[in-house]
């Protein structure tokens, strides 16, 4: 709709002339900022990626929080304390992206406690040994970073910038993940066999990170076009199978896949198709721990309840004081 103003007035600028600056920022790939003009569409879109992203960082914890208590030793579970601490601060600054946004945060953790936004699908398997650390760090995290790198480039400001730290730490867990399992395959037969069924029981669900196949994966097309998303899922698949070829092979173990080869003609490896069905059963709630991950985060905000009544009653009194 056009409203052409008399007075030529720039700040009453009509609705096309809004979309048009939006769409010249995005083909020119500035960046869009909180306080500029953005379709509804984006800023809802936006909104759901990056809480998805941060419920996923804030959920997990878990699978690797359950090792703390029973790290192997006092360097292992210092480590571990790191990494685990490290996700949840990439949890608060993605709130924090979502929350320029215009949404409230205390909202967003109620969708994620009462199951009505998702988060990744890999938090709800179990990490059943130690060597599940060590795999978590080395694919879970790599998968990770292969879907988030391109973020540092998304569109919207916030996020772009959040991203490029959350990388730098992510690149981190994932080597810590892999110095652990070499240890591990530098140790007895047990150990390196504990380390194989680890990546054996890994492989498929971190495949399954990169969310469905192309031709199943509606929204994709309008993320490309707004730049907050960068390549396709397979696209990302593909390249996270490539990379991890070669670090199985230098760490000495096998992916569950007799179809893994290389394939000279592409340039890239052939590999099998995880079983869509059991990804669809475990993002619709019935994954292994999707409702043991979903308690514990309520619980562990219903403990919590007494903090952010203790911090808000602090900074009234602190307000109070000041205006006294
Ligand atoms: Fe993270
Ligand atoms: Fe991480």
């Amino acid at each position: 709709m056009t409203t052409a103003t008399p007075s030529g007035d720039p700040l009453a600028a009509d609705a096309s002339a809004l979309q048009q600056h939006f769409d010249d920022t995005i083909a020119s790939d500035q960046r869009i900022e909180p306080r500029d003009w953005m379709p509804d569409g984006y800023r809802k879109t936006l909104i759901r990626q990056i809480a998805q992203h941060a419920h996923s960082e804030i959920i997990g914890m878990q699978p690797e929080g359950n090792w703390i208590t029973r790290a192997p030793s006092l360097r292992r579970k210092s480590i571990l304390l790191a990494k685990v601490q490290d996700e949840a601060g990439h949890g608060l600054y993605l709130y924090s992206a979502a929350e320029t946004l215009g949404a409230d945060r205390a909202d967003l953790t109620d969708q994620l406690i009462s199951g009505k936004q998702k988060y990744s699908s890999i938090f709800n398997y179990p990490s059943l040994t130690f060597a599940d650390v060590g795999v978590i760090g080395w694919l879970v995290d790599g998968a990770a970073i292969c879907n988030q790198v391109p973020l540092c480039r998304s569109s919207f400001g916030p996020y772009g910038r959040a991203m490029i730290r959350v990388c730098k730490e992510e690149s981190f867990h994932q080597r810590q993940g892999y110095e652990l399992l070499m240890s591990m395959m530098r140790g007895t037969q047990a150990q390196r066999d504990m380390v194989q069924e680890a990546v054996d029981r890994w492989w498929w669900p971190a495949l399954m990170m990169f969310g469905p196949p192309d031709d199943r994966s509606p929204n994709t097309e309008q993320s490309m076009q707004w730049k907050i998303k960068r390549h396709t899922n397979d696209e990302l698949r593909q390249r996270f199978v490539d990379m991890s070829v070669p670090q199985a092979k230098a760490l000495g173990v096998t992916f569950p896949d007799p179809a893994l080869v290389w394939n000279a003609e592409r340039g890239h490896h052939d590999f099998d198709e995880p079983d869509w069905s059991e990804f669809m059963a475990v993002i619709g709630g019935n994954g292994a721990c999707n409702v043991e991950r979903v308690a514990n985060r309520r619980a562990a905000h219903e403990e919590g309840e007494w903090v952010r009544a203790a911090a808000v009653a602090f900074a009234n009194r602190q307000r109070e004081e000041a205006q006294s």
